[in-house]
């Protein structure tokens, strides 16, 4: 699948327009409530704000016309991922999660009660295709992984699952359902963090659940009144506005990372880089973390950031984290700059080492 020929763009682009009315804003109106005009029976669904919110509906529904599902929002990626978590393990249960994937998500495991509750186990992303996964109540991808963007094929491992009770979650954050599309190819529920490229102007924190599971949707939009972990109508608007041009920044970013890929691949400053043919990331592996950080720091179309997914080209060496990769490992996420130019600073910077 191209970005080009997704058939579901047009429908997230005009998931909120279908349904207004002559006067309408065409924008989504940002609807600041906590609570709702209830007199006598609460026989409406709009009772109080965390139940619902229309402005977050709207960004949902919009989601949903992406994924081709059902979705539930959250305030960060990472609430996103507590929900798929706490709604659907039960104590005891066996867990495998990558062990080169987003730290913060074996972090949650290891350090709070939820992977007090369970048998966590960690596996690296190439593993899961050949791994026995029969033991497991559930099975966590994430794909490429990140920030080492190594691959698993998630079709084998749907297949490897089928018929079985097991859960097979993929966080699809990297990529997005333009480019990947894991309940596509089996999986049951994708969790995403739409700080990155789906808001895409990195200023906004937000996430969200998809899932064609009626049960496993209750119970995550059940399991989010309970706990609270509600996205806010702002945030929600900034992340609709921000996807009307996701196909247009990913095409963008993709095409620039591809030119910057010919580049690296010329260049001797540059020991190794991995791109896994698709997407906006690469990773690259200098002689020495002095030259990283040059790299980094001496570029000016580069911004040092942490994250990824945004209009600016951004980089980091993800060892200052403590991530299993060498300290002279930058991940850099493409942007959307033009390419001539943006091609032209980068040579220039590694010209100079
Ligand atoms: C793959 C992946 N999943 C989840 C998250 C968490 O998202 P958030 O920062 O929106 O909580 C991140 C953040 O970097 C991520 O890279």
């Amino acid at each position: 699948m191209t970005i080009e020929n997704d058939p579901h763009i047009m429908a997230m682009l005009h998931a909120h327009t279908k349904g207004l009315e002559k006067g309408d804003p065409i924008s989504a109106p940002i609807v600041s409530t906590a609570k709702y005009f209830l007199p006598g029976a609460p026989d409406t669904p709009y009772v109080y704000g965390r139940d619902i919110n229309p402005t977050v509906e709207i960004t949902e529904a919009a989601l949903g016309a992406l994924e081709q599902a059902r979705t539930v929002a959250f305030p960060t990626g990472m609430a996103a991922i507590t929900a798929a978590l706490m709604s659907t393990v039960k104590s005891g249960d066996r867990i495998v999660v990558p062990s080169d994937g987003y730290f913060v998500t074996r972090a949650l495991l290891e350090e709070t009660p939820i992977g007090l509750a369970l048998h966590v186990e960690t596996l690296a992303t190439t593993q899961f295709e050949t791994a026995d996964l029969s033991q497991y109540d559930v099975v966590w991808l994430e794909t490429p992984s990140n920030p080492g963007l190594d691959l698993c094929d998630i079709g084998a491992v749907a297949a490897k699952l089928k018929g079985t009770e097991t859960l097979l979650v993929v966080d699809n954050t990297t990529l997005t359902p333009l480019l990947q599309r894991p309940l596509d190819l089996g999986a049951d529920l994708v969790v995403a963090s739409d700080t990155k490229a789906m808001s895409g102007h990195s200023d906004v924190l937000f996430g969200h659940i998809a899932t064609r599971d009626i049960v496993l949707f209750d119970k995550a939009r059940r399991w989010r009144k309970l706990c609270g972990s509600v996205a806010g109508p702002w945030e929600a608007f900034l992340v609709h506005r921000g996807m009307m041009t996701l196909e247009l920044r990913m095409a963008r970013m993709c095409s620039n990372a591809r030119a910057l890929t010919g580049l690296f691949g010329r260049h001797t400053a540059i020991e190794a880089m991995t791109y896994p043919d698709i997407g906006f990331v690469i990773g690259l592996t200098f002689s020495s973390q002095d030259k990283a950080e040059a790299f980094i720091n001496d570029c000016s179309a580069i911004f040092p950031a942490t994250s990824f997914g945004g209009i600016h080209t951004s980089a980091e060496r993800r060892a200052r984290w403590g991530d299993n990769v060498s300290e002279a490992y930058v991940r850099l996420s493409v942007g959307c700059e033009p390419e001539a130019e943006l091609l032209h600073s980068i040579g220039a910077t590694l010209n100079d080492f």
